[in-house]
């Protein structure tokens, strides 16, 4: 399918677009400066911090904590690698109905309790095999973003 140009410029930090790109809902999540610091806190919680895991493989340029290219900015599917259903925001923190009580903000999934970070990585023994996929994408300007 087409690649899919999406104008970022009037986001503001904590917000999220949705776009769709190849029949799939490909989230855009300006991330704040407290999100990005609680990467470091969820990094030794997740499974595959390095992104070796391959179901979705990560491209290089998102092979980071934050899994993008500009650590303010994630662009992920929204699509639960387990059985492909759609998680849900979850940035607040702190305790929360199905999330534990040193939440740090993120993604559940509503279908069999997989929990995401901010940076889309899936938490240790849940089902999803692997973290949120990081579709193909590059900047085209500060405010542009090509996907695909
Ligand atoms: Fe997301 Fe099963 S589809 S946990």
């Amino acid at each position: 399918g087409a690649a899919v140009e999406v104008d970022i410029g009037a986001m503001k930090p904590g917000e999220k677009l949705t776009v769709e790109w190849r029949g799939k809902p490909v989230w855009i999540v300006r991330r704040t400066p407290e999100q990005l610091e609680a990467l470091k806190k969820t990094t030794p919680q997740v499974a595959d911090p390095e992104n070796k895991r391959t179901a979705y493989p990560t491209p290089d340029y998102a092979k980071n904590e934050h899994r993008s290219i500009k650590p303010e900015y994630f662009v992920a599917v929204g699509i639960c690698s387990h059985l492909g259903c759609s998680p849900s925001d979850k940035f607040q923190t702190g305790a929360q109905p199905s999330l534990p009580d040193d939440w740090n903000g993120g993604f559940l999934c509503p279908c069999h309790g997989s929990t995401f970070d901010m940076a889309g990585r899936v938490f240790k023994n849940k089902p999803a095999p692997d973290n949120l996929e990081v579709p193909p994408h590059m900047y085209l300007s500060d405010t542009k973003l090509l996907i695909g």
